[in-house]
This record gives structure tokens, sequence and C-alpha cells, in this order.
């Protein structure tokens, strides 16, 4: 159990929509409403941050409509500063920058926050937990990448787990109430150990969406 800026509860599951069928999307996203799932989780790629373009505004508009969970959205952006109200007003309940993307980072999690969301910082699987040092008690969520950004389907990062216990660790240090979730990979070999070394958060894409039973997937992830 963890105690935060959100509320006391066990981990939580976001399935990436990346991996969904975007022909059906409302079906998917009906899928996720009726799961064990907590969150949406929406990945934001602008082909400049990332080697990638995934969807927009008015995608997100359309899976706000039906979504009756919380929106995630992980933006692989650069300058994330000129769209982050356009993200609260599609429906954002937490927004995650990347560290690797915003130089003045202190200032976008301020209006981030400012907005009335929660704000979180992606870290890219090279860059080291301590940069968070001066910020973590700002965010009120640290995105670990176990993948490179840009893609579903990757095979996940070992040293993700190192990287938890860091983080878990400075957490404390700092008083900071900072979930931790975790995003690429994700699937039911790793996502106990996930939990045990101290992710609040499993995105999972693939191994979700391309399961015969999305719905049984979802909850073996919740309930392990
Ligand atoms: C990758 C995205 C992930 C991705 C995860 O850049 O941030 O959210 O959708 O997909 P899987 O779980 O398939 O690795
Ligand atoms: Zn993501």
């Amino acid at each position: 159990m963890v105690t935060n800026n959100f509320t006391t509860m066990s981990h939580l599951i976001a399935p990436s929509l990346l991996s969904a069928d975007f022909a059906n999307l409302k079906q998917d996203v009906i899928m996720v409403n009726n799961s064990d799932a907590d969150w949406f989780h929406l990945d934001i790629m602008d082909g400049v941050f990332v080697p990638n373009i995934s969807f927009g505004f008015p995608v997100i508009h359309y899976i706000n409509k039906y979504a009756k969970k919380p929106l995630d959205i992980h933006l692989m952006i650069v300058e994330p500063d000129k769209f982050l109200n356009k993200f609260k007003e599609a429906g954002a309940e937490i927004l995650t920058v990347h560290y690797e993307a915003c130089t003045h980072l202190h200032r976008t999690i301020q209006i981030i926050k400012s907005s009335g969301i929660k704000a979180g910082i992606s870290l890219n699987p090279h860059t080291p937990v301590h940069l968070l040092e001066d910020i973590i008690q700002e965010v009120d969520l640290v995105l670990i990448m176990s993948v490179n950004p840009g893609f579903g389907g990757q095979k996940f990062i070992e040293n993700t787990y190192n990287k938890i216990s860091e983080l878990k660790q400075l957490i404390r240090n700092k008083k900071s109430s900072a979930l931790i979730e975790v995003d690429g990979g994700v699937d039911s070999t790793n996502a106990k150990k996930l939990i045990q070394a101290g992710a609040n958060v499993l995105v999972a894409g693939n191994f979700i969406f391309k399961s015969k039973n999305q719905q049984k997937t979802i909850s073996e992830l919740k309930y392990m």
C-alpha cells in the first residue's frame, strides 16, 4: 500500500492505448473502462523528440469522451510548454513531460500544477535518477522509461530495477510524495519484481492489447 497525494491504494495499472486497435478505439476504451485498470496511458509523440508520431488532440478528445478513468498523458515531444494548456483542456489528469525535453523543467512543472492537474517527469533509460534531486519535491509522479521511448513492443531494460530502488530512496530522503511509474516492456514476467522494487504504477501496451483476453490480462497485472 502507498499513501500519497492521489489516494491510498495498491499499485495501479495504466494500459497504453498506443497498442490499441485505432480502427475500433471506442471499443478498446470501453474495454478498459470495464476492466480492473486504473488509468488510461496516452503516448504523444512528435517525430522530433522520438523517431515516431502517434496521435494528437482530436483523438484525445474522443478518448476522453468515452473514458471513465483518468487520462495519464505521456508527452514525448519537444517544447511541451507550448501545448500544456491544450492537453489540460483535452482532458489530462496527469501530464508527464520528459526531463530531456525541458530546459526550464521547474517552470514547466509549476505551470502544469497551477492548472490544477498532476505533474510528472519522465526519464529516458540513460538519464540518471540523481538528476531529480532538486525537483523531486515538486512532482506528483516520476515515469521511468524501461525501453527507449518511441515504440510499443520493445524489450524491457533490466537496469530499470536499480533505477526504481534508487528513486524510491530519493523520494524517501526528500520526503516527496511522488509515485513511481514504469513504462515499456512490462509483462507478467517482470511486473511483480517491479512492484517489489518500489513501482506504484505499471504501464503496459502490447502485453495487454495483443493478448487474447485483455481484461483478464489487466487483472493478472493488477492482482499478482
Ligand atoms: C513507448 C511508450 C509506451 C508504450 C509501452 O514510448 O511510452 O507507453 O506504449 O508499450 P509496451 O508495453 O508494448 O512496451
Ligand atoms: Zn508511455
